[in-house]
């Protein structure tokens, strides 16, 4: 039998977990707030180490709220909907101070400046998502995401944190013909989406494990393909995944505005998520450069792990030579296409 114990949460830590203590050993608890009492079950122990779910609330933080979203706690997706979202920053926030102080060993004592936060709006903020797809006995397929450390899948019927073009385009999918025809392909893993800034356009990476004795331009495959095209709303490029190749139908990438600039985003290379923090994020990582120019003008930046140049063109504003280091050669691709377009 599980052993149950109570439990208090001291601080949380990354990646949303309520660290505690048992009988001296560390203790980690999900949806759990510090200062909190709870009584929790012990679900693993690794490392020394006890990672407990919680059973019940003996005493609750004035923090916690009811979380929005019905997946919360069995949907692996979200950590901190059961704090209020103005302090869900300010915890993150912690994390960051404390990762840095103990794996980076940069404490108070070498830098204390503030660690501004900047927050947006907490719902329809991502403009990308990866639907896990589970075909089930019955012939059905299935959609959502997969449980926290699990490949067990949660059906969700809307997401509240993707854009409302994904939710769209999600609604659809679920529906019965499309379970037919996601069915007809399987075994088909994963539909990766990607909305542009306006959350008009949306790219469609599919994924499955392929048969190497099926040929990678598959009937069933392409079909699936073109029919995402011609009928999800605001679909105009679909690439079908298989190793470290992509097969491309229709548009070959998306087209992401940010500020001034205008980056091509392949299938296959990182872009970032939070639609609405993406131009404060591009501010603040590159201000000091690109604010000092012309003074800069001899001066080197160096992006390393440029992605698709996200960062790379506003330096290149500010700064005579920018060198953007990148290992994905798809990354790589797009980053030398947005270089040379914006000159
Ligand atoms: C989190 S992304 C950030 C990209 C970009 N700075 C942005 O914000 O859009 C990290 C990038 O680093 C690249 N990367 C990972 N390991 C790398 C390595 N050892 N050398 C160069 N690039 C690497 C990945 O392919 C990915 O594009």
């Amino acid at each position: 039998m599980p052993l149950s114990f109570e439990f208090t949460a001291r601080k949380l830590v990354y990646g949303g977990e309520a660290l505690g203590h048992y009988q001296g050993r560390v203790v980690l608890v999900p949806r759990a707030l510090p200062g909190e009492r709870l009584e929790v079950e012990e679900a693993l122990t690794a490392k020394g180490v006890i990672h407990a779910r919680p059973l019940r609330i003996l005493e609750a933080a004035p923090e916690r709220v009811e979380p929005p979203c019905p997946y919360f706690g069995r949907c692996g997706g979200c950590q901190y909907q059961h704090l209020r979202p103005e302090l869900q920053s300010a915890a993150k926030r912690e994390t960051l101070r404390e990762t840095l102080r103990r794996i980076g060993h940069i404490g108070t004592a070498t830098w204390d400046a503030e660690i501004p936060v900047h927050a947006a709006h907490p719902w329809n903020y991502r403009n990308q998502a990866q639907l896990k797809v589970a075909l089930q006995p019955d012939g059905k397929v299935r959609l959502g995401f997969f449980e926290a450390e699990s490949h067990r899948l949660v059906p969700i019927d809307a997401c509240l944190i993707l854009s409302p073009r994904l939710n769209a385009i999600l609604a659809d999918v679920r529906g019965a013909d499309w379970s037919k025809r996601l069915a007809g392909v399987a075994p088909f893993s994963e539909i990766e989406l990607l909305a542009d800034d306006r959350d008009e356009e949306v790219s469609i990476t599919l994924r499955g494990s392929f048969d190497r004795a099926r040929a990678f331009d598959d009937q069933g495959w392409s079909g699936l393909a073109e029919e995402c095209l011609r009928l999800l709303p605001g679909v105009t490029s679909v690439a079908i995944e298989r190793g470290r190749a992509f097969r491309v139908f229709g548009k070959p990438a998306l087209s992401y505005a940010v500020g001034d600039f205008r980056y091509q985003v392949s299938h296959g290379s990182f872009f970032q998520v939070s639609r609405f923090l993406l131009p404060e994020l591009v501010t603040a990582a590159t201000s000091g450069g690109v604010d000092a120019a012309p003074a800069n003008r001899d001066a080197l930046a160096l992006d390393l792990f440029a992605g698709v140049g996200l960062f790379t063109l506003p330096l290149a504003r500010g700064f005579g030579q920018v060198i953007a280091v990148e290992s994905n050669p798809r990354s790589a691709a797009d980053l030398a296409a947005n270089a040379q377009a914006h000159g």
